[in-house]
């Protein structure tokens, strides 16, 4: 336990506690208004996730390893409730319980991945049992790809259809991302003899690509969508949210090609 288990712990808490919190409010949106009782649950998620950003805002690199070991258990447990509750809601909407609600099923799963994600970060943190190198890589980038080509079918689906451009672009980048997690999938039933420097080099190399182009799409939507000049169901929040995932995404890919070729991670 040290300083880069606070700070690696509270990083994450930071970034993810306010996508949960988000989460609760596009779910609370695409409730019907009868639906009192989801919404009043999503809205007791909005208020806890943002609870523990404003904690995980005042902890600092200096508090004790302890403190935050118990704070990551915290989390832990709301984000498993939180979790649960993103499952019932798509448990709801495939036995047709929620007829003329606006949250697509796959978002709902979306959601519930990116929390199961979150989760299982704060347990290796805990656990002190980072994945290797090689193994992290893949890992990370067959979640992510598949996050990105989500996102790519959400606005895609999301803009109004007489947006005719930007729909084909969106549906191009959703074609583009499963390509990319297919071609992930391959590099990970080839392990361990698939884990080659080059390989994976490249591997980050080529899915940098394409998240930066996905991640412009993103800014790009989102300050036409602020500015009110194209048509779509988008909540200005939400296409600021996936632009930060892909921004995130961006990141990790860096952090890894630094740990690849032993430069220092940035
Ligand atoms: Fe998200
Ligand atoms: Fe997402």
């Amino acid at each position: 336990m040290s300083n880069a288990f606070v700070a690696r712990s509270l990083d994450e808490i930071r970034f993810w506690s306010r996508i949960m919190k988000e989460h609760s409010l596009f779910l609370k949106l695409g409730f019907r208004c009868d639906d009192t009782q989801l919404i009043q649950e999503a809205n007791q998620f909005y208020r806890v996730f943002e609870e523990i950003e404003a904690k995980a805002q005042a902890f600092t690199v200096q508090t004790d390893p302890e403190t935050i070991k118990r704070f990551n258990i915290e989390v832990h447990t709301s984000i498993t409730y939180i979790w649960a509750f993103k499952r019932r809601v798509l448990g709801l909407i495939l036995q047709c319980q929620l007829p003329g609600a606006n949250n697509f099923p796959l978002l709902v799963d979306h959601t519930s991945r990116e929390a199961y994600y979150f989760r299982n970060r704060l347990e290796e943190l805990n656990a002190g049992r980072l994945e290797p190198l090689p193994d992290a890589i893949i890992d990370e980038n067959v979640f992510f790809l598949r996050i990105m080509a989500d996102h790519a079918k959400f606005i895609g689906h999301l803009l109004d259809p007489s947006e005719r451009s930007l729909v084909e672009q969106a549906r191009n980048f959703s074609h583009d991302f499963d390509q990319l997690l297919y071609q992930a999938v391959d590099l990970s039933s080839m392990r361990p003899q698939s884990q080659t420097q080059p390989l994976l080099d490249q591997f980050l190399d080529q899915n940098r690509v394409s998240v930066k182009s996905l991640r412009d799409f993103k800014k790009t939507a989102s300050e036409l969508i602020d500015a009110c000049r194209i048509k779509s169901i988008i909540h200005p929040l939400l296409a600021d949210h996936v632009f930060r995932e892909a921004e995130r995404f961006l990141e990790i890919i860096d952090m890894f090609e630094a740990s690849l070729t032993g430069k220092p991670a940035i």
